[in-house]
């Protein structure tokens, strides 16, 4: 049994501390103390973890550094966001290298989980460890790399049923990550060669999801001004046994969107121009735009009333973070027409914050919409039928289905509808 300190408890960090806490004695650390409260009064905001599973865990939650003094192995899952230039931001994950680094002792191994480029670790992690314990890397303490691959909100593809890269400094130190890692999902682990190799692993998978996105966001855009459903076009495509089934929608969230920024910053330093990676963030970037001038020309130039349903970055997680349909909304209101929002996964004093959007608390019973837009594909959008959507437009409204959710919705005559 060994003691692990795990660094920062979002979304990836504190189901990682509950699942090793069955093994290991695991202080989970994090420098949000409002944070650590709910946790210790077991309330995951995240909605990762239930109250009832969250109590009975056995990892201790702090907000104090000096408690993780000490443990043999350090977990580090901070964010690693980019900034409004959508330059790579390391400020949390050196902050939480320099906390380490303060409390590390001889013979222990620090670990990142965080998504970074390939070298970010033992180029920058690494010094600044160094730097804050006063202790040399390779002799006295250890570097690892394992790239964190959930998936917030899925219930299938989970910590334990996930094949884990691995990758140590030494085959030794790689030896005991795997072990480490093996002891909480069955030892499906794949060893890589090194740090480096881990990391690119990772933000390439990222960036192949937002390419192919943005190929069929752009195939999308391509048969708006050929007038053919996109939908339609894409699943007959799809009945080709190789044909790679993606569908159009608003990227936002902090990897798919970030990740490929941090990879195409590294290839830049190396002198190479990462054409395809960003042309993909361009088009993906360029999705609420598009989505907003295609509901705004269907509609009056000004004053319409819309319902939007959903804010969160995708279904069924509370997660705000680069939300593409706040832009949406915030486009749409800028021409001068008034935007209700409802989501019942999302926090409304988040909402209010990141975005100044005032969540409502139900969607109406009977309302008399000019629109209303299906934004994101929450189980209990989906679920409404024709006759609850008609009882919100008004006759002649405009049902616009961004996330997809209503395509084979049977509508009353007299309604318009539009799809992404
Ligand atoms: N969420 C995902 O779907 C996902 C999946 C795979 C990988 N990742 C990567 O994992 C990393 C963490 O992502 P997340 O979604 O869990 O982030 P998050 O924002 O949900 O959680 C990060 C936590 O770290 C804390 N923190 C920030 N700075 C700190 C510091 N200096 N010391 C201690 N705690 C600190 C924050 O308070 C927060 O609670 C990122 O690099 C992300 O790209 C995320």
């Amino acid at each position: 049994m060994s003691t692990i300190a795990v660094i920062g408890l979002g979304y990836v960090g504190l189901p990682l501390a509950m699942a090793l806490a069955e093994q290991h004695d695991v202080i989970g650390f994090d420098i949000d103390a409002v944070r650590i409260g709910e946790l210790n009064d077991g309330h995951d905001r995240t909605k990762e973890i239930s109250p009832d599973v969250l109590k009975q865990g056995r990892a201790k939650w702090r907000s104090n550094p000096a408690e993780i003094r000490g443990a043999d192995f350090f977990i580090v899952t901070v964010p690693t966001p980019v900034d409004q230039y959508k330059k790579p931001d390391l400020t949390a994950i050196v902050a939480a290298s320099e906390s380490v680094g303060r409390e590390l002792q001889p013979g222990a191994i620090v670990i990142y989980e965080s998504t970074v480029w390939p070298g970010l670790t033992e180029e920058i992690c690494a010094p600044a460890l160094e730097r804050a314990s006063g202790l040399k890397r390779g002799t006295d303490f250890h570097l690892g790399y394992s790239p964190e691959r959930i998936n917030p909100g899925d219930r299938q593809h989970t910590l334990t049923t996930i094949t884990k890269i691995v990758a140590g400094e030494s085959p030794e130190i790689t030896r005991r990550i795997a072990a480490l890692y093996g002891s909480i999902n069955g030892g499906n682990i794949h060893v890589a060669p090194n740090i480096r190799t881990a990391e690119a692993a990772k933000v390439i998978e990222n960036a192949q999801r937002d390419i192919n996105i943005a190929f069929v966001n752009e195939i999308a855009q391509i048969c708006h001004k050929l007038d053919i459903s996109s939908a339609d076009v894409l699943e007959a495509a799809g009945t080709k046994w190789n044909f790679l089934k993606f569908t159009p929608g608003l990227v936002g969230g902090h990897c798919i969107g970030v990740d490929p920024y941090y990879l195409a910053h590294r290839a830049k330093q190396a002198g190479h121009q990462p054409e395809v990676i960003l042309a993909g963030r361009q088009i993906n970037d360029s999705m609420a735009e598009f989505v907003s001038g295609e509901i705004a020309a269907r509609l009056p130039a000004s004053g319409a009333r819309i319902l939007v349903l959903g804010l969160t970055f995708k279904k069924n997680v509370p997660d705000l973070r680069n939300s593409l349909v706040a832009e949406v909304v915030h486009e749409l209101h800028a021409k001068g027409h008034a935007i209700e929002v409802h989501d019942p996964h999302a926090d409304a004093g988040e909402a209010k914050a990141l975005y100044g959007i005032e969540l409502l608390a139900d969607i109406p019973d009977v309302a008399r919409y000019d629109c209303v837009i299906g934004a994101v594909a929450h189980d209990g959008y989906g679920a409404l039928d024709g006759s609850r959507i008609a009882g919100l437009l008004r006759e002649g409204g405009l049902l616009a289905d961004i996330a997809g959710m209503w395509r084979s919705l049977a509508l009353p005559a007299g309604l318009h509808r539009w799809q992404l």
